[in-house]
């Protein structure tokens, strides 16, 4: 009894130590974290941009995955101009208040995306009735009205506005759109001053695509200390991060930020993605309005991703994990446009019905190999150039 009892003793306390000896060696990392904004607390905040079905909770899928996985959300669409006023005179607040309910239901930090941008603006904005442009005074007039109106309703509860959204070409000179043309480059100040003053707490942001290419990304600095000089609030810059797997270089991404960081300003990562798709056309952009034929050439993986692209993918969002820990003191958010791969606008653009992976989590909601990249990102050491 006594010997069958003593051996019952050994063998509980053989597994005791079974349970405490750590089952890898102790350089081993330990259980990484489950979530995003959990892995990334104390740098930066992660979020997702929402299309309606995910604010207004139909989406069964995906919203499970924005509640547990981020803490600040941008809308997809449902805030840009043709959405928010789509004619004179006339708002459209319903979808814009359940987004913005849901992200404080949630905790989350609200983004407004976007007030002034040359895409998704109705006609009625820049021309009269017969056709002809309108005048300076009037354009100034509707931009004044829709930024106070629209930051003036969500003041104190949307944190953070893209306040103008792509207005430098890649040539780094202020592009020719219909603000520029109609108002002149004082259009962008304008909107910064009218913002800030609808509310004064909320971040404001000038937002782009592409900024790590040089001459781009010169101009928007230029742009910056303008604003800055004349003692305009800007808090950030919006990198959109559209990116590929062979774009941009570590370098670029780093010295990009770096830039920025010189001037004073956060850097925030807005609408990020990589694009593993052939690419459609030879310019680097995500210009909304460019539009390709489709071919099955461009769409490879309609039946699935290989797993060597799958590992790529995972590596790249590694490396560009590892630029933007290197700087988390600048870098307010990350957000990822769209939750899982088959919300992507890429999807569709440049090229209708394409198959895309861009993002961390698979079409059936599940997280991907550069789902666990990414979270593994502190346990790494961050880019060194
Ligand atoms: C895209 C949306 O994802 C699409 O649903 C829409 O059809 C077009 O716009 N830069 C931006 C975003 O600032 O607003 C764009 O979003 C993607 C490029």
């Amino acid at each position: 009894m006594r010997r069958a009892l003593s051996a019952l003793t050994a063998l509980v306390s053989l597994a005791a130590v079974a349970a405490c000896s750590p089952a890898t060696p102790s350089t081993a990392p330990g259980p990484a974290p489950s979530t995003l904004k959990d892995a990334f607390a104390g740098r930066f905040l992660v979020g997702a941009a929402l299309n309606e079905s995910q604010f207004t909770e139909q989406d069964s899928r995906g919203v499970p995955i924005v509640k547990a996985q981020f803490n600040t959300v941008t809308p997809e669409n449902i805030l840009k101009w043709e959405n928010v006023h789509p004619r004179h005179g006339e708002y459209a607040f319903d979808a814009p208040d359940r987004y913005v309910a849901f992200g404080e239901r949630n905790g989350m930090f609200i983004v407004g995306h976007t007030l002034v941008w040359h895409q998704q603006t109705p006609r009625w904005v820049f021309f009269d009735a017969s056709g002809s442009r309108v005048s300076r005074d009037t354009l100034l007039a509707r931009l004044r009205d829709h930024i106070q109106t629209v930051v003036g309703r969500y003041k104190g509860r949307i944190k953070g506005w893209d306040v103008v959204n792509e207005a430098v070409d890649e040539d780094g000179s202020l592009r020719k759109s219909l603000w520029l043309e109609i108002i002149g480059p004082d259009y962008i100040e304008k909107a910064f001053q009218w913002a800030n003053e609808a509310d004064p707490q909320a971040e404001l942001y000038y937002n782009d695509y592409s900024v790590e290419n040089a001459p781009k990304r010169n101009g928007i600095v230029a742009l910056v200390k303008n604003l800055q000089a004349k003692g305009i609030r800007v808090t950030a810059v919006g990198l959109q991060g559209h990116n590929r797997l062979d774009w941009p270089t570590l370098a670029q991404q780093d010295s990009t930020i770096g830039a920025f960081v010189a001037l004073g300003v956060k850097v925030a990562i807005t609408e990020l993605d990589i694009d593993v798709l052939p690419r459609a056309t030879r310019a680097q952009t995500a210009d909304v309005s460019l539009s390709a034929a489709p071919s099955a050439g461009l769409n490879p993986y309609a039946a699935g991703l290989p797993d060597s692209v799958q590992q790529a993918l995972a590596k790249r969002y590694a490396d560009l994990f590892g630029v933007y820990m290197k700087h988390r003191d600048a870098i307010t958010r990350v957000t990822f446009w769209g939750v899982t791969d088959g919300d992507s606008w890429l999807n569709g653009w440049p090229v209708r019905g394409r198959t895309s992976y861009p993002l961390l989590f698979d079409r059936a909601g599940k997280p991907k190999p550069a789902f666990d990249a990414v979270i593994r990102a502190t346990e790494r050491p961050a880019f060194v150039p």
